[in-house]
């Protein structure tokens, strides 16, 4: 398949499809894969399929508005590009391309701390993009506090805590194709030492929005409110760390739940499709990640295809709102869900039928 121009792909799996042609085997797979068996990737993916909407009728929906106020900001959709170390392996300038899209449409990207960059570099690109930054804790705290009164100091709005990463995971993809230097990065053992005491340390120093990110259940989330956090993002790391653990839309209701109003919510894994989208909204989600789908689109065709992703995700998202039969965000709620059965595989492009598996199948 010849690369096409951004706005002649129509469909995600096209962008996906043409992803697979762009990369080599330890590139595609860094992206794909997961932790040991990738039960708790596959997880993600579950627990959304076995969701079903219920949709309301003679709603007016003439004009739908998927748009929601972030901590003062208009984002036109409720979609983040969720952090992702290593995007210079999928196009030249790695984060620029998906910070500018992102900019231009109206949804934030959060920058990963181990993306192989001139963080300012990145700022500087997208002036006016709503700048978030993820940071890995690599080092001690005088290196922590230091690096993120810089990235502030820089345009970064908001900045962003991972802490389901005390340990590197044993991703099996990579180690199979002895593609390991993203394990031993230097400092990652400051990572393991991490307690609460730490995030008081860097809430009572920062005065920019606070997230943590690899929250997954409802006892941490609960935690991260009395700390002060301000959002409070439900992940497993795309399935990427702790294995066997439960798809993150099985834990949404009850983090939502926990926070109780008291901090916003992001959640990410395997969300694909615009109905995944509205049912993470249905549940009480405020925004959703996009991981995996973000590189697909940067790999196919750098900036032009992470927007070209962008429209198709806000076509689905519209037309799934409309016959859900809701105007905009405030009309979804838990009403619209019912548990059902899965009808799709679970493999990371799962939620793209028409794609064949083998895309996703592991190396020999
Ligand atoms: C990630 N993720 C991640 N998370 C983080 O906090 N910092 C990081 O540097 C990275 N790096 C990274 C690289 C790659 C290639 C992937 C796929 C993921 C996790 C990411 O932010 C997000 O939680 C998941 O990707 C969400 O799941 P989906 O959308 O990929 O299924």
């Amino acid at each position: 398949m010849a690369q096409l121009p951004a706005n002649d792909y129509l469909t995600l799996h096209e962008i996906i499809q043409q992803a697979r042609l762009n990369l080599g085997n330890h590139a595609w797979h860094y992206i794909a894969g997961g932790a040991e068996t990738e039960t708790t990737m596959r997880r993600n993916r579950w627990s959304i399929d076995r969701l079903a909407l219920r949709p309301r009728v003679l709603c007016d929906v003439g004009d739908t508005d998927a748009g929601i106020d972030w901590f003062g900001r208009r984002l036109r959709l409720p979609i983040l590009f969720a952090p992702v170390g290593g995007l210079e392996h999928f196009w030249e300038g790695g984060p620029i391309p998906v910070t500018q899209a992102a900019e231009e449409f109206g949804v934030p990207h959060m920058l990963s701390s181990v993306c192989a960059c001139d963080v300012g570099e990145v700022a500087r690109s997208a002036p006016e993009a709503l700048k978030l930054f993820q940071l890995y804790v690599h080092g001690d705290p005088q290196w922590v506090d230091d690096t993120l009164d810089r990235v502030i100091e820089l345009g970064f709005e908001q900045v962003c805590l991972t802490v389901d990463t005390a340990v590197y995971s044993r991703r099996e993809r990579d180690l199979a194709q002895r593609n390991i230097r993203r394990a031993n990065v230097p400092g990652r053992h400051w990572q393991a030492k991490l307690t609460w005491k730490d995030i008081d340390r860097v809430r009572s120093r920062i005065r920019v929005p606070l997230i943590l990110k690899g929250i997954a259940t409802a006892d941490d989330a609960r935690l991260a409110v009395e700390h002060g956090v301000d959002a409070v993002y439900v992940s497993n790391h795309g399935g990427r760390q702790l294995d066997h653990g439960q798809g993150t839309m099985e834990v949404l209701p009850e983090v939502v739940d926990a926070v109780d109003g008291r901090a916003r919510v992001i959640v990410d894994g395997g969300f694909c499709r615009g109905t995944d989208v509205v049912k993470a909204l249905c549940a009480g989600a405020d925004l959703v990640g996009i991981g995996r789908l973000q590189c697909a689109a940067l790999a196919a065709g750098g900036k032009p295809t992470v927007l070209r992703l962008l429209e198709l995700l806000e076509s689905e998202i519209r037309i799934a709102m409309a016959l859900a039969g809701a105007a905009s965000r405030a009309d979804l709620g838990r009403r619209h869900l019912a548990v059902s059965e899965s009808m799709l595989p679970t493999h990371t492009w799962g939620a793209f039928p028409m794609l064949n598996d083998d895309l996703s199948a592991p190396p020999r």
